[in-house]
């Protein structure tokens, strides 16, 4: 079993990954700078895994703080979450995504290179491929130039780390192209807590469930779609989490930088996801059409042949599932971690 260092272990998508560590027997250091999390979460984890992991509260802007985790813990390899990711903000104060997400990457893998840690997985996102791609998506495909600046830190950092395996073959890399993640673990004990009004649907629709929120607004209905409204690739932030693994397992033993995608390879529109909740869960979700979201895309759906192939990773899931674990998660914890 390794030792895994797992930036931004504490929020949505790293908690879980943590709590699958555990479980799976490795031994976890978490960094993060709880800038967007909460310590309750890997509270939760430890308690469900029944091992406890190292937490360092700290930014991985912070060289020292990074060299003295890699001097006090033998590191096998990292998983990368630690970022922003609020697609809005990022327009309106790009230089926070640009420092954060770019510049902490780099701090990461040069601090990497002094302990001699050559393993990497790297949360990046469907937004990197170029929009005039039709889905299902491929990791052959295009990417292009994302319509905001948190899309632009993902596709940046992706050639660094590209760039970087091919200067020094010590490297081992890989870059999950997450599609969308939803759902929470089985327990109802973590999900997904964003401060302030959530901008992803799935949050939001969970908010107005449990009476935060007083109705979903819909962006667009005119789309080419089955309904008119966007059609996404949603996944189970467990399964998503357990691609991880699966990902950290085929670094171990190869070389060189390589991507996949993570998601289902299902499309589902806004209106049967809202539905499809309704049905599952018995409740009623208040909801009217407005005007698109700028820079949203119709439809984005994986192929994720390579991953099944590749990683031996396949997704448990559906989406009832997913809804069903997201609106337990909520309904346990209707302010989250509060
Ligand atoms: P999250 O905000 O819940 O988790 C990110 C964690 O990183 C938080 O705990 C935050 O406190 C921490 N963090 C932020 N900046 C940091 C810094 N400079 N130093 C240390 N810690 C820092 O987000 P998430 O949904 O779990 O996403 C995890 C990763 O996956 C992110 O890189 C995100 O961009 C990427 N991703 C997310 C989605 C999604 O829809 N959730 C989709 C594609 C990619
Ligand atoms: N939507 C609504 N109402 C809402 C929120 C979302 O109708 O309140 C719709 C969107 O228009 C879209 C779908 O629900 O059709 C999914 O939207 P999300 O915001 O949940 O997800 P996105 O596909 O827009 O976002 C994803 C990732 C981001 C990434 C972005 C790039 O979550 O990390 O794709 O476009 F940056």
């Amino acid at each position: 079993m390794a030792k895994i260092l797992v930036t931004g272990g504490a929020g949505y998508i790293g908690s879980h990954t943590c709590l699958e560590l555990l479980n799976t027997g490795h031994d976890v250091v978490v960094l993060d700078n709880l800038s967007n999390s909460s310590v309750e979460s890997l509270n939760r984890v430890q308690q469900l895994a029944q091992k406890s992991l190292k937490f360092v509260e700290g930014d991985i802007r912070d060289s020292q703080i990074l060299d003295r985790i890699f001097q006090e813990n033998t590191i096998d390899a990292v998983i990368h979450f630690a970022g922003l990711k609020a697609v809005g903000e990022s327009q309106q104060i790009p230089l926070a995504y640009f420092d954060n997400n770019i510049a902490g990457s780099i701090s990461l893998v040069q601090a990497m290179e002094r302990a001699q840690v050559f393993k990497l997985v790297f949360s990046s996102s469907a937004t990197v491929y170029d929009e005039a791609n039709i889905s299902p998506l491929n990791e052959e495909m295009p990417t292009g130039m994302p319509s905001n600046n948190y899309g632009y830190t993902k596709l940046i950092v992706e050639q660094i780390l590209e760039k970087l395996a091919i200067a020094d073959t010590r490297w081992s890399i890989a870059l999950l192209r997450y599609f969308n993640p939803v759902g929470a673990h089985k327990s109802g004990q973590i999900g997904e807590d964003p401060r302030g009004i959530p901008n992803n649907l799935m949050p939001y629709v969970t908010q107005v469930a449990v009476g935060r929120r007083e109705k979903l607004s819909i962006f667009g209905n005119d789309y080419n779609t089955v309904d008119g409204t966007g059609v996404r690739d949603y996944i189970h932030v467990v399964d998503l989490a357990n691609a991880h693994l699966c990902a950290l397992n085929n670094r171990l033993t190869s070389q060189g930088c390589r991507a996949w995608n993570i998601g289902t390879g299902n499309g589902s529109s806004v209106l049967q996801v809202k539905n499809t909740f309704e049905q599952v869960n018995g409740i009623n979700i208040a909801f009217e059409f407005v005007s698109r979201r700028e820079g949203d895309v119709a439809t984005s759906f994986a192929d994720n042949k390579r991953a099944i192939e590749e990683l031996g990773w396949a997704p448990q899931y559906g989406l009832e599932d997913m809804l069903a674990d997201s609106w337990k998660w909520q309904k346990q914890n209707p302010h989250g971690y509060g």
